[in-house]
């Protein structure tokens, strides 16, 4: 019997076991009843592929880009917090493995270490995530220092203003820490709550009051292209490419701010009629297989990110841990794509799946026993 992991799933079990209980479920956990969370799965498992034959599948690529730098597959890697919770070497094993797979990392600024020394590890493209802080010119700041470091644009997170109920997180009394990445700033007396994930009250960083001109006044002052991540909403892609977004991630933040959200992939087709071109569009949430990737795909993303499996591929194994997950969701894709007659990303279409059973056509309408 294989005694590594075949899938996603299998690395989770094994990390459940290895990574202590309170940053295990504050990694694996989300919001209240984590009903977004269990719907991802369930919506994900209930699309149906249409594979088509006798196609020329021989030589494929799963290669793209992202706001023009190359990527080897359409998979890139979600800021998260604190990789040292899952692997003492952290966010420097993840980039590296990010690299030998050839994707990108956005490194979060909640990271267990500093931008420049992840930037320093790594091989492949780097964007920087970080918040709306209430102090304009440290939002400035800390773009320019990761601009500095060599990152290649900026991903707004948008939707971790509001602190969110954390179940388990309460139980556990979890208490998180620190970034590095905030050591060097001058907070005056504001402070970073890592523990929750999420502002604190009217001493934290952060920004509640920020609207879309602040988007607008950001991507007009900084130099790197700006990216938005947690836009749920057709209005909201809108209107961040009106606001000066040249990416839109599609993502609920893995269910872990407001549950009984849709699954990302429900909204994914009005984002992006909403955007209608006028900024690339990605998704996460819930990417643990490579049909998950090629859903998403078919249905307009650019390209997928993914978040906690990356603290499964640490725990497991640290660098080598995480490239095997991406190795794991670059075959499951490479194998998908060539049994729905794809040879590249560009061929995949809407045409290649489906989310009402063909059975459906075989049986008379509701109506038509009226
Ligand atoms: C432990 C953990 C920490 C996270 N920290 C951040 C963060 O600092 N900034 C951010 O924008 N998103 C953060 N996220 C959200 C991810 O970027 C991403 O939206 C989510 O994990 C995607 O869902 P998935 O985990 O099902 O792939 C975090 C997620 C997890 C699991």
């Amino acid at each position: 019997m294989a005694t590594e992991p075949v899938n996603i799933f299998e690395y989770e079990e094994i990390a459940r076991e290895r990574i202590e209980k309170g940053h295990y479920d504050f990694i694996a956990g989300g919001a209240t009843d984590e009903i977004t969370i269990r719907r991802t799965r369930a919506v994900f498992d209930s699309i149906m592929l249409r594979p088509r034959m006798m196609v020329d599948v021989d030589q494929r690529s799963m290669a793209t880009t992202v706001l023009g730098q190359e990527i080897a597959l359409p998979v890139m890697l979600d800021p998260a917090g604190n990789h040292s919770a899952a692997h003492p070497e952290a966010e420097i094993a993840t980039v590296k493995a990010a690299g030998a797979a050839g994707t990108l990392m956005v490194l979060s600024s909640h990271a267990s270490r500093t931008l420049e020394d992840v930037a320093e590890s790594a091989s492949g493209p780097l964007w920087f995530q970080q918040y709306f802080f209430k102090d304009r010119g440290l939002t400035l700041e800390m773009a320019a220092r990761a601009e500095e470091a060599g990152y290649s644009a900026i991903c707004m997170t948008l939707d971790a203003k509001i602190k969110p109920k954390r179940e388990r997180n309460i139980r556990n009394d979890y208490v998180g820490g620190d970034s590095p990445n905030y050591a060097q700033l001058d907070l005056g007396t504001h402070t970073w709550k890592f523990a929750a994930d999420a502002p604190a009250g009217p001493s934290d960083i952060r920004d509640v009051a920020s609207t879309w001109d602040d988007l607008d006044w950001f991507a007009s002052n900084i130099r790197l292209p700006v990216v938005v991540k947690g836009i749920m909403a057709g209005e909201d892609g809108r209107l961040s490419a009106e606001n000066g977004a040249k990416g839109v991630i599609v993502s609920n933040h893995g269910g872990r701010y407001l549950d009984t959200t849709p699954a990302t992939i429900e909204v994914l087709p009005e984002v992006v009629r909403a955007v209608d071109g006028n900024a690339e569009v990605y998704l996460d949430g819930g990417i643990r297989r490579g049909t998950d990737v090629f859903k998403a795909l078919a249905l307009g993303a650019r390209s997928v990110l993914m978040g906690r499996p990356l603290f499964w591929g640490l725990a497991v194994d640290g660098e080598a841990g995480v490239r095997a997950v991406l190795d794991l969701l670059r075959d499951e894709l490479d194998a998908t794509m060539g049994m729905c007659g794809c040879s590249d990303v560009e061929s995949i279409s809407s045409a290649m799946i489906d989310t009402v059973s063909p059975l459906l056509a075989a049986f008379p309408t509701a109506a038509e026993f009226r």
